[in-house]
């Protein structure tokens, strides 16, 4: 789009359409609505539970009855998906990690409930082995090696369990080559043509991650990085191929992760491919946020209705964020 070359002074006063809210609200060019939310939780055993995650004021793990009535809440406000992360109980964790397919793991426990008492909310599952692995990667280690087509045989098996327990949304996070494809056959198959799947495409090797690594149990377990398969922090083209690549094997819908500082990556998928573009704004940049109005150093709202806002003006379609409740609540006060 060119940019209008804009009269010489006084023809043209910037100010002129900033005078009054009506005016501002006249020629505002992004909109953020709770449409745009969608809301990460964290799942644990046991019943009436809900425990604070350290690293991440304000949020929470929750039982299955818990994130049942976490669940009819967002829908209230009109969030339109819910996207669940197991926190399992260390002695579930192998190096097969059976658990991640098993029909009655806490993922597709807290799918079912949620189904069944909540029709108005979608719900989004993630596929990749770190919740369930010994070693805290996303995929099997055979020999030192992250190795690759024998972790998307289970992936597939994980997808297809989360799809007979409900799941709308399948968001595989594992960043491994032909999963996309491998789940999208299966799911075809099995009779599931109507799950969608959204792209983790654009997912980089992040250390801003780390609070979410806590929320799920998978940092002490974790040994050296995921750097053999998220992406390198200092690419962009690639991001775009991989977003290609995905869109190839049939996902309906795709994201960038981390959200903020990866905001240009955003923009040029936005651009290039014109297709549903998805930002998680990731645990470590909702900790530091937090960390910074609980000091009374920023305004809590503002930062996060802002940090939202940046995500429609880069192109998004929605935000994955941990704000989602707290944002929709102020949505709704306006
Ligand atoms: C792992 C996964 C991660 C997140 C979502 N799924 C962390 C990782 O790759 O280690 C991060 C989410 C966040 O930081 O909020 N499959």
């Amino acid at each position: 789009m060119k940019t209008a070359t804009s009269a010489p002074f006084p023809a043209a006063r910037f100010r002129r359409s900033k005078q009054s809210p009506l005016t501002r609200a006249l020629v505002r060019e992004n909109t953020l609505t709770t449409n745009d939310l969608i809301w990460p939780v964290f799942v644990r055993d046991g019943e009436n539970i809900e425990e604070p995650v350290e690293s991440m004021p304000g949020v929470k793990r929750r039982s299955v009855d818990r994130v049942v009535e976490a669940a009819k809440e967002a829908a209230d406000l009109g969030i339109p998906v819910i996207c669940l992360f197991p926190y399992t109980d260390a002695v579930l964790k192998t190096a097969d990690c059976a658990e991640a397919w098993n029909p009655n793991n806490l993922s597709n426990r807290a799918t079912r409930a949620i189904k069944k008492a909540v029709p108005n909310i979608a719900v989004m599952t993630d596929v990749a082995l770190d919740p369930y692995n010994i070693n805290g990667h996303d995929g099997f280690v055979i020999d030192g090696e992250i190795v690759n087509d024998a972790t998307v045989a289970a992936l597939v098996k994980q997808t297809l369990s989360q799809a007979e327990a409900g799941s709308d949304i399948i968001g595989p996070s594992d960043m491994m080559d032909n999963r996309i494809a491998a789940m999208r056959s299966a799911l075809e198959s099995h009779s599931h043509q109507n799950v969608m799947i959204m792209s983790y495409s654009a997912k980089y090797s992040s250390a801003f991650y780390g609070p979410f690594r806590d929320a799920v149990g998978a940092s002490g377990a974790l040994k050296g990085d995921k750097s053999t398969y998220q992406m390198d922090p200092a690419n962009t083209d690639e991001a775009l191929r991989l977003v290609a690549r995905d869109l190839s094997e049939g996902a309906d819908m795709v994201m960038v992760k981390p959200g903020m500082p990866y905001l240009d990556v955003c923009r040029r998928v936005k651009d290039q491919f014109g297709v549903p573009t998805f930002a998680y704004q990731v645990s470590g940049e909702y900790a530091m946020l937090q960390a910074a109005s609980l000091n009374g150093w920023l305004d809590h709202d503002r930062v996060m209705m802002e940090s939202l806002m940046a995500f429609k003006r880069a192109g998004c379609d929605g935000i994955l964020t941990y704000f989602a409740i707290e944002a929709a609540r102020k949505l709704a006060e306006t």
